[in-house]
C-alpha cells in the first residue's frame, strides 16, 4: 500500500508527480505529499486527504522544481493526518523521504535516536528510518548512499524508500525490499513509481527494481547496486500498456468500466490459448510443469481477498476435473503456520496485483521447502510473477477500482484452463466432456456481454434494496465462492454488512437473522445442486426473507420463489461462476453509487496490500 512517485529531469516535476499520484491512489488515499528540490533546498507540501485536496491547498505556492518525490498514503503507523503524511524531513531539514512498507523494529531504532537527542514530529516509522539514516551519515561522515546501505542492513521490515537531499540537487536515491518499485528510463530523465502508470506518457522503457537493490537516479544516469555496493546492470523492459487502459473512458467509475470490460478481458485471456476446434490449450508457463502437476499429490492455492475466492472456486474445479487434492489457504495464515510442504507440492499463488505481501512471503516460504510455485497474476512483471517458477497471466489489463472485478473473472478463466489442461494430460476427463468444456469456456465472453446488457434491471434492484441493513448471500458448490465474492463486493463498496455462506450451512446460524427485512441473494444457476438450493430458498421464504436470485435463463421454478431475479445465460456449472458473479458486481456497484459512496476508493481499503 501507499503509492510513490519520483521524477528527475528537465521537465517541471510537480505536475508529473501529481498526475502520477492520482493514478496510484488505488494504493492508498489517507494523505498526500510532495517534496520538491529546486537547487535551493527541499520544499515539502503535505496534507491529510486525497491528492486533489493537496493540489487545491497549495495553489499559488512556489512549485517550480526539476526533481521531486510524491506519496499517497495508506496509514500503518500513525493516524491519517497532516503530520503523519509523507514526505518526512530529517532532523537537519536537508533530507526528505517517502516510504511504502513497514519498519518492524522502528521502536528500537526510535529509542536509540531519542537517547541521542532526536525529536520526532510524527508517529511514523518512516521518520525514524530517515533520522536513523541521517545519524549514520553524520556519525560515519559518509555519503547518503553509504548511510542508506548501512541503515538498511539494520532494518527489519518491508520498504520502498525514495530520498532527496538538499546538498545533491539532481539525485533521487531509492531502495527496495518487499514493496514494488519501477523506474522509467527517458531521454535525459528518469521516473520512479510504485507501478508504471505515472510514467506511461513519457516512456515505455522500464526497469523493475528487485529486493535488496538501491538505485541512484539522476537525469541522465541510472546506477543500480545491491546492498553490498556492487553495481548491477539495469535490465530494461518494454512496457506493453497504453494510456487509455488506465483512464475511465467515459464511465462514471473505474469499477463500472472494469465490470463492462469483462467480455473483452476474458476474451483476451482465452485468446491464443484456447482452441475449441483443435481441442488444445496452450500455456507454456504451465506446460513446463505439467508432469509435476499431474503427479502431484496435492495443490495448494494461496491468495487473499477476491483472489482467495477464485482459489476456492478452483478447488471445486480441480478436484472435479483433475482428481487432485486441493487446499485453499489465506496467505496470511499459511505463511505463519509452519505449514506442511513436501517437495513437489504445487502452490498456485493467485493475485491481481502480484504485490500482496502475505502472498509473496507465503510463496517464498513454500519455494524454500521445495514446492513448485505457479503464479496466476494480472500485473505483468510484478513481484509474485517474478518469484514464481511458472504460471499464467490473466491479461485483464490494469484494474484500478479498489474492488476487484475483471481480475476475478480472469483468474477463473486461467484456473479453469489450467485444470482442463492437466485433466486432459492426466486422462481424468473424457474427451467429450473436455471438448464440451472448451466450447463452454469459449462462449463465456459472448455470454458476459449478454449479462451486461441487463445492467439497467440490476440498477433498479439496487434502488429497491439499497437501504437494507444486512444482506445474506447463499450458494452451493461452484457458486459458493461466488456467494462469498458477492458479499465481499457489497460490503467493500456500500458498507452494508453482508455475509456469504454455503446455502445449506445457513441453517446452522445465519437463518436466525432472517426476517421480512433481510435480502437473501441466492446464486441459483442450474447445476447438480439446483434442487437442493431450491429447498434452501423455500426455507428462507417460509421465514419471510426477501429472496433475490441469480438464475439461469428460463428457470421458472427459481423465479417463482424469488421476489426479484437477475438472469444469466445457460452454461456448464464449471464455468458458471464467471457469469453468475457479474450481476453481483453490478448490484454492489449500483447500491454503492445509490448510497453516495466513493466506489472506486472505499474507505480504509487499498488495492495493493503490500504490508502484512
Ligand atoms: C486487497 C484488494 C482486493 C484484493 C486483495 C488481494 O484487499 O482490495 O481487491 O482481492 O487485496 O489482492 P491481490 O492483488 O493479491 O489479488
Amino acid at each position: 500500500m501507499c503509492g510513490i512517485v519520483g521524477y528527475t529531469g528537465p521537465r517541471e516535476a510537480y505536475p508529473i508527480i501529481i498526475k502520477g499520484l492520482k493514478r496510484l491512489e488505488y494504493r492508498g488515499y489517507d494523505s498526500t505529499g510532495v517534496a520538491l528540490q529546486n537547487g535551493q533546498g527541499v520544499k515539502v507540501y503535505k496534507k491529510k486527504g486525497r491528492v486533489a485536496e493537496l493540489e487545491d491547498a497549495i495553489v499559488g505556492k512556489d512549485l517550480h522544481a526539476h526533481v521531486g518525490i510524491g506519496h499517497t498514503r495508506w496509514a500503518t503507523h500513525g493516524e491519517p493526518s497532516d503530520r503523519n503524511a509523507h514526505p518526512h524531513q530529517s532532523s537537519s531539514g536537508k533530507l526528505a523521504m517517502i516510504h511504502n512498507g513497514i519498519i518492524e523494529n522502528y521502536s528500537q531504532l526510535k529509542n536509540e535516536l531519542i537517547s541521542k537527542g532526536y525529536v520526532f514530529h510524527s508517529d511514523t516509522d518512516t521518520e525514524v528510518l530517515l533520522n536513523f539514516i541521517e545519524e549514520i551519515k553524520k556519525n560515519n561522515n559518509c555519503s547518503l548512499e553509504e548511510a542508506i546501505r548501512i541503515a538498511l542492513k539494520r532494518v527489519v521490515g518491508a520498504y520502498v524508500i525514495l530520498l532527496v537531499d538538499a546538498d545533491d540537487p539532481n539525485t533521487i536515491i531509492a531502495a527496495r525490499k518487499g514493496s514494488p518499485l519501477v523506474i522509467g528510463v527517458g531521454k535525459g530523465e528518469h521516473f520512479l513509481g510504485s507501478d508504471a502508470s505515472p510514467m506511461l506518457e513519457y516512456t515505455k522503457e522500464v526497469v523493475y527494481v528487485n529486493d535488496y537493490e538501491m538505485a541512484i537516479v539522476k537525469p541522465d544516469e541510472l546506477i543500480l547496486k545491491n546492498l553490498g555496493n556492487e553495481k548491477i546492470t539495469p535490465y530494461i523492459q518494454k512496457l506493453d500498456l497504453e494510456l487509455a487502459a488506465i483512464e475511465k473512458g467515459g464511465y462514471d467509475h473505474f469499477m463500472l468500466k472494469e465490470i463492462f470490460e469483462q467480455p473483452q478481458t476474458v476474451y483476451d485471456c482465452l485468446r491464443g490459448r484456447l482452441d475449441p476446434v483443435a481441442g488444445t490449450i496452450t500455456m507454456s508457463g504451465i506446460q513446463q510443469y505439467a508432469d509435476q502437476i499431474v503427479k502431484a499429490s496435492r495443490i495448494v492455492m494461496v491468495a487473499c481477498g477476491t483472489s482467495w475466492h477464485a482459489g476456492l472456486a478452483a478447488e471445486y474445479i480441480f478436484e472435479e476435473l483433475c482428481r487432485i487434492n486441493v487446499e485453499v489457504e489465506y496467505a496470511s495464515e499459511f505463511r505463519y503456520r509452519n505449514p506442511v510442504i513436501n517437495k513437489g507440492d504445487i502452490i498456485i499463488a493467485i493475485s491481481q496485483s502480484g504485490e500482496t505481501a502475505d502472498t509473496l512471503v507465503a510463496i517464498e516460504t513454500a519455494k524454500a521447502k521445495g514446492a513448485i510455485i505457479l503464479g496466476v497474476v494480472n500485473v505483468v512483471g510484478s513481484s509474485i510473477a517474478r518469484a514464481s517458477h511458472g504460471g499464467a497471466y490473466t491479461h485483464a489489463g490494469p484494474e484500478i477500482g479498489v474492488a476487484s472485478t475483471k481480475a476475478f473473472t480472469g483468474q477463473l478463466a486461467v484456473l479453469t484452463m489450467i485444470a482442463l489442461k492437466i485433466a486432459y494430460i492426466k486422462g481424468s476427463i473424457s474427451n467429450d466432456r473436455y471438448m464440451h468444456l472448451l466450447n463452454e469456456l469459449n462462449e463465456i465472453p459472448e455470454k458476459l456481454a449478454w449479462v451486461l446488457n441487463h445492467a439497467d434491471h440490476i440498477k433498479k434492484l439496487a434502488e429497491k434494496y439499497k437501504d437494507a441493513r444486512d444482506f445474506l448471500y447463499l450458494g452451493r458448490g461452484y457458486n459458493f465462492p461466488v456467494a462469498l465474492e458477492g458479499a465481499l463486493k457489497l460490503k467493500e463498496i456500500s458498507y452494508i454488512h453482508a455475509e456469504g455462506y454455503p446455502a445449506a450451512e445457513m441453517k446452522h446460524g445465519p437463518i436466525a437473522l432472517v426476517d421480512e427485512t433481510l435480502p437473501v441473494v441466492f446464486i441459483a444457476t442450474k447445476d447438480a445442486y439446483h434442487e437442493k438450493l431450491i429447498s434452501n430458498m423455500q426455507e428462507i421464504k417460509a421465514r419471510k426473507g426477501r429472496v433475490i436470485s441469480v438464475i439461469t435463463e428460463g428457470d421458472e421454478m427459481a423465479k417463482s420463489l424469488s421476489e426479484d431475479v437477475m438472469i444469466v445465460p445457460e452454461t456448464d456449472e464449471i464455468v458458471a461462476p464467471m457469469l453468475s458473479v457479474v450481476p453481483l458486481q453490478l448490484l454492489a456497484y449500483y447500491i454503492g453509487v445509490a448510497k453516495g459512496q466513493d466506489v472506486d476508493k472505499p474507505r480504509n481499503l487499498a488495492k495493493s496490500v503490500t504490508v502484512e
